[in-house]
């Protein structure tokens, strides 16, 4: 038995979190308390975005996006099919219609000329939306997506679960980080344990757009409206109770909406987690280039994630031949690596929707090589040189 016991990622708790959680556990508020709007707050100054709206997870995220971007029955979507099914999901969620498009070979995120090519073969309004996912880490060219959209009159929701401190550089070499929202209507993110800032589960979305940040603060809590000024309020102040304005106990649901709060609690280990969030993504760059320069001339390496400054490798993927073989070797010495992901499209959900094998053949390929290596920002140099030794010597 190997002494070693390395998953692909791992949350890192430290006393600064353990103490944060305390003191929001004796606050008067566990649920709808100060942390939440402190946690937003300096969330979306880290992400560099007008607005943040916390919820329970991000699956709960993608799914407002969807209902605030008022997705409707049979309205036609677009996503990448490697990608954790909730990006899809959140689609169905609503009644629309996934069409998922190929990947790029080389960067593993959704290709932008089959999405441009489904557009081009369609009647225009075809489609309402582009939902892209920075997949891995790697940030999306959304400076290109957002024209295309405007040409096709299309919104865009950025999955930027794996992100956070991601960025593209545009055009005119100004740093854009993923999910700021220049060019994308709403983003979300994911504080699952194995990603960047863990909640235990915890999701954001994020905007510059008012009018969509204040829809999705009412759907997070059941559709309802509490309005101090009574301005918003549909029904009377006769009605309410009130005489010459609304009593202070009123509120009204205006839309139908979900229970997608999340704790205080979340959000101080959040906040706290948030503190360390730059450290965590400079650890996981290191750790990203001593596995490229390891792998970059070995003939069993078909393609791997590489060196790009603005990658957040939420993920290190590894494209290689027997990676059965190469995951049961890794396990038995172990060292869990995973694999990212099985491709969406023909999961049996979507296979009952004529999505078959063939569809989509960059994606298919992929997912036939691809190998998640371990990598989060506690993982030890000792460790990294073992997973390295191990990858070498299964191929030797
Ligand atoms: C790309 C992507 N989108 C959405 C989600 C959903 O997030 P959550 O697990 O917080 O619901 C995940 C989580 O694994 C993800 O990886």
């Amino acid at each position: 038995m190997s002494k070693f016991n390395i998953p692909y990622g791992k949350q890192h708790i430290t006393k600064e979190d353990e103490q944060a959680i305390i003191e929001a556990l004796y606050h008067p508020y566990l649920t709808q308390g100060p942390k939440i709007d402190e946690f937003e707050k300096a969330f979306a100054d880290y992400i560099g975005c007008k607005y943040a709206v916390a919820v329970s997870n991000g699956t709960a995220a993608l799914h407002l996006c969807t209902m605030a971007l008022n997705v409707q029955k049979g309205q036609k979507i677009i996503t990448t099919p490697i990608t954790f099914a909730a990006s899809a999901n959140c689609i169905r969620y609503c009644g629309g219609e996934v069409v998922f498009a190929d990947i790029a070979p080389k960067t593993y995120l959704i290709d932008y000329n089959s999405v441009k090519k489904l557009l081009e073969n369609s009647p225009k309004g075809a489609y309402a939306g582009i939902i892209p996912v920075d997949f891995a880490g790697k940030a999306v060219d959304l400076e290109k997506f957002r024209k295309l959209a405007a040409e096709y009159d299309l919104w865009i929701i950025e999955d930027a679960c794996h992100a956070p401190a991601g960025f593209f550089t545009d055009y005119k070499g100004v740093q854009q980080n993923c999910g700021n929202g220049n060019f994308a209507e709403l983003a979300i993110f994911s504080f699952h344990p194995v990603k960047h800032i863990a909640c235990g589960e915890g999701g954001m979305i994020t905007t510059n757009n008012k009018a969509l940040y204040e829809k999705l603060l009412t759907l997070r809590t059941h559709g309802i409206t509490k309005d101090n000024t009574g301005e918003l309020y549909q029904n009377s102040i006769e009605f309410a109770g009130g005489k010459d304005r609304y009593p202070l106990w009123y509120m009204e649901m205006q839309d139908l909406g979900y229970n997608y709060r999340i704790t205080d609690i979340q959000c101080a280990l959040g906040l706290s987690q948030l503190q360390r969030a730059d450290d965590g993504v400079a650890k996981r760059r290191k750790i990203a280039k001593k596995y490229f320069q390891a792998f970059e001339n070995e003939a069993f390496i078909k393609g791997q994630s590489g060196v790009d400054e603005g990658h957040a490798y939420h993920l290190y993927v590894l494209e290689v031949e027997d990676r059965l073989g190469l995951y049961n070797y890794l396990r038995e010495n172990g060292i869990y690596a995973q694999i990212h992901y099985i491709p969406c499209h023909l999961m049996p959900y979507y296979r009952q929707f004529g999505w078959k094998e063939g569809d989509l053949p960059n994606a298919e390929n992929y997912y036939k090589h691809c190998i998640s290596l371990p990598m989060y920002p506690t993982l030890t140099e000792e460790e990294q040189n073992y997973v390295i030794k191990k990858v070498k010597e299964f191929y030797k």
